[in-house]
C-alpha cells in the first residue's frame, strides 16, 4: 500500500479528527507525544498526519502535496478550490451568522445607506449580500471581528457563531443564519483515481466512525 498523507487542521478540528481516527482503531498516539512536531506517523496505518492552518490544508490538498485533508466548510466556502470534498464528518458544528448591536437588530434592513460589513470571510459575506441584493462595503477583518461594530468601523458582522457566547458577551445579536458549517474530509482529485481503494477504505473508515 502506498503511504498517503492527510493534513489536519490545527486547533479546534484537530482533536476531533484525533478521536475520530482513534476510534477507527487508527494509531495516532505520534501527534500527543509530539510537542511542536508538525507531521507524524501513524504507527498502524499506511498514513502521516500533516498540522496545518485551515486556508493551508486546501492548498496543499490542491497541489496534491497531501493526499487528503480535514478543514471546516467555512474555509471551503471562502477559498474554495479544485478538489473532492467526499464526507461531512459531523463535527466542528457551527454557523455563519450575520449580527449586529442589540439596539440595532431591528433597524439593520431599513433604510437606503449601504451598510458596512466586517468579516473575517469577505467572499462568503459578498455571496450572501449579493444573493440579498444588496450592496454593501465588505471590511477585512483578521480576528475577533466582534469588535468592528462596537467600535463603530462596520454596522454588522458575518462570522462564525458556536455557542453564541462570543456574541452575547459583547452586545451583539445574531439577526440571520447565513450557512452551516461543520469539518469536512477532501480528498485530492489526481490522488483519488491514483489510490482509489485505498482512500475509499479510509473514507468508510471514517464514515463508520464519525
Ligand atoms: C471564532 C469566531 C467567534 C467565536 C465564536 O473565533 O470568529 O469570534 O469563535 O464562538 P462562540 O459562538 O462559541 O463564542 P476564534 O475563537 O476562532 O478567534 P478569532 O475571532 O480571533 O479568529
Amino acid at each position: 500500500m502506498n503511504r498517503l498523507r492527510i493534513a489536519l487542521t490545527k486547533g479546534r478540528l484537530q482533536d476531533n479528527s484525533l478521536k475520530l481516527f482513534e476510534r477507527a482503531g487508527l494509531d495516532c498516539s505520534a501527534v500527543n507525544e509530539g510537542g511542536r512536531k508538525l507531521i507524524h506517523e501513524m504507527k498502524n496505518y499506511p498514513m502521516d498526519i500533516v498540522l496545518a492552518k485551515a486556508p493551508d490544508v486546501i492548498t496543499y490538498v490542491e497541489h496534491g502535496v497531501c493526499d487528503l485533508g480535514i478543514v471546516g466548510k467555512d474555509t471551503i466556502m471562502e477559498k474554495g478550490g479544485a478538489f473532492y470534498e467526499v464526507l461531512d464528518l459531523g463535527f466542528g458544528m457551527c454557523h455563519f451568522a450575520l449580527a449586529v448591536l442589540e439596539n440595532e437588530s431591528e433597524s439593520f434592513f431599513d433604510g437606503f445607506k449601504t451598510r458596512c460589513i466586517a468579516t473575517k470571510y469577505p467572499a462568503v459575506a459578498a455571496r450572501y449580500f449579493e444573493q440579498k441584493g444588496m450592496d454593501v462595503t465588505i471590511i477585512k477583518i483578521e480576528g475577533s471581528v466582534e469588535l468592528a461594530p462596537i467600535l463603530g468601523l462596520a454596522d454588522a458582522i458575518v462570522d462564525i457563531v458556536e455557542t453564541g457566547e462570543t456574541l452575547r458577551q459583547n452586545g451583539l445579536k445574531p439577526i440571520e443564519n447565513v450557512h452551516s458549517v461543520s469539518a469536512r474530509l477532501i480528498v485530492n482529485t489526481a490522488a483519488m483515481k491514483l489510490y482509489k481503494s485505498q482512500i475509499e477504505d479510509f473514507i468508510k473508515k471514517c464514515e463508520a466512525n464519525k
